[in-house]
């Protein structure tokens, strides 16, 4: 297992000091970037280095660069999403607490790439902390020259602004969360255009990147792109639910999602069985015991009709009623909606109140029909992917767990035994 890049001093105190940083080797990178690489020589780099988005749609973040428009004069923006709202998912979160200059770093490696000097973050509302320590770092690398006018004498000048998000999921979504940058309801925009390389933010070709991905970018220009493959490439799963050690697990990306929760997280509680797994956060297909060899990549889980998503890893045993969480979870995405589509707005409304008819006893043989037919309704015809991640999850515990379903509608009562946890061992 080759050494952590990403978590290697997360967790040391004083993290945020930009003293403490550069004692370790911070913002080297950026001056060789800045002062030996091209923006075109950085944006191949980053395309050989294969980094796909962290924010969950896995998309090439060379490509992004590339598709974003560099005509000479023209005003650019660089954005970085901190909003981190998607359930089970805290590697942003821990990544800003625990090294908040790798990301600064970050920003401005690919402010000079992609041409840009103004860049924005979003951190969400209640990141107090988080926002705390990314304010301490960046007045201090303003202090030490790495943002402002000249920046390390190269004559390249670039400003990062903070800014507050106010505690909303959809605002995480790349457009919502331009709208709340300019001042406006966090819903998302009519597309096309269907990225905001071209038309982001004030209209203008903006870069917007998940803050991991970010935090990526030294690293791929300390070690060079096929130094940094060979680290898996790395990414951060964000690990929790039944296991004993939950927490961010920096591993090669692929590892199996059986050696993430049985090795990495520790296993179960003693005495339990493993039932299930969302795999990339809540918006995931849940996956079973037979999927638990899978490579926990973008590829691999996609085959499966689920997806890698934002890498959180949310594991549940045999204590689990499983329509008990697919209830739960949909109210999460019913409260969250924006309500500016139909198919979200309705048919999350209309998912909850069947399965609290479910739940409370008074389930009919025909619910889960009409389930189906409604999760079937809001595929694809949604305006923004919140509401696109109702159906999988749904579906897939309506195909796996169809018996639960069935013997709360029958019997009225759930089947799942919640015993006391026993001593002994876990078992996969
Ligand atoms: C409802 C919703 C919430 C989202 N929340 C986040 C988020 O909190 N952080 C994030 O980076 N991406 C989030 N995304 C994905 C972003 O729209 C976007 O794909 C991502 O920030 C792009 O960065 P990347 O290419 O570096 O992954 C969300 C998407 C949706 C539909
Ligand atoms: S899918 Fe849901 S969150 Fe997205 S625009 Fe439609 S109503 Fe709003």
């Amino acid at each position: 297992m080759p050494e952590p890049l990403l978590m290697k001093y997360v967790g040391r105190p004083g993290r945020d000091a930009v003293d403490e940083y550069v004692r370790t080797g911070g913002y080297e990178a950026a001056a060789r970037a800045l002062k030996e690489l091209t923006p075109d020589d950085l944006v191949a780099m980053v395309e050989a280095s294969g980094l796909r988005g962290r924010g969950g749609a896995g998309f090439p973040t060379g490509r992004k660069w590339r598709l974003t428009p560099k005509r000479e004069g023209d005003v650019r923006y660089l954005v970085v999403n901190a909003d981190e709202g998607e359930p089970g998912t805290f590697k942003d979160r821990t990544l800003i607490e625990g090294d908040p200059h790798q990301i600064l770093e970050g920003v401005l490696i690919a402010s000079y790439a992609n041409r840009v000097h103004r860049a924005f973050i979003y951190v969400r509302g209640e990141m107090f902390l988080g926002y705390e320590r990314l304010r301490r770092a960046l007045e201090g690398a303003y202090a030490r020259g790495f943002f402002g006018r000249n920046i390390l004498g190269t004559g390249f000048d670039l400003d990062v602004t903070l800014h507050r998000g106010a505690g909303s999921y959809e605002c995480g979504e790349e457009t919502a969360l331009l709208e709340s940058l300019e001042g406006r309801r966090g819903e998302p925009r009519v597309k096309p255009p269907y990225y905001p390389a071209v038309k982001g933010l004030y209209g203008r070709p903006t870069v917007l990147n998940n803050a991991e991905t970010l935090a990526h970018i030294p690293h791929i220009v300390r070690l060079g792109a096929d130094g940094y493959k060979a680290y898996g490439p790395p990414i951060l799963y964000s690990v929790s639910g039944h296991v004993t050690r939950p927490g961010v697990k920096e591993l090669p990306i692929g590892t199996s999602l059986r050696e993430i929760i049985f090795e990495h997280a520790g296993g179960l509680r003693p005495g339990r069985t493993f039932k299930a797994v969302f795999p990339g956060g809540s918006s995931a297909a849940i996956l079973t015991a037979e999927h638990l060899d899978t490579p926990a990549d973008f590829d691999s889980l996609a085959k499966l009709g689920s997806m890698l998503g934002s890498s959180a890893i949310i594991v549940m045993d045999d204590t689990t009623c499983i329509p008990a969480v697919i209830r739960r979870t949909v109210e999460f995405y019913r409260d969250e909606s924006c309500g500016k589509c139909t198919p979200c707005r309705e048919g999350t409304i209309w998912l909850s109140q069947i399965l609290d008819r479910i739940l409370d006893g008074h389930g009919r043989m025909t619910d889960l029909e009409l389930m189906d037919g409604i999760a079937q309704q809001m595929t694809g015809l949604c305006l923004c992917a919140l509401g696109e991640s109702v159906p999988p999850a749904l579906r897939a515990s309506l195909t796996y767990f169809r018996d639960e379903y069935l013997h709360h509608i029958r019997a009225g009562s759930c089947d799942v035994v919640r015993a006391p946890v026993a001593a002994g061992g876990a078992s996969g």
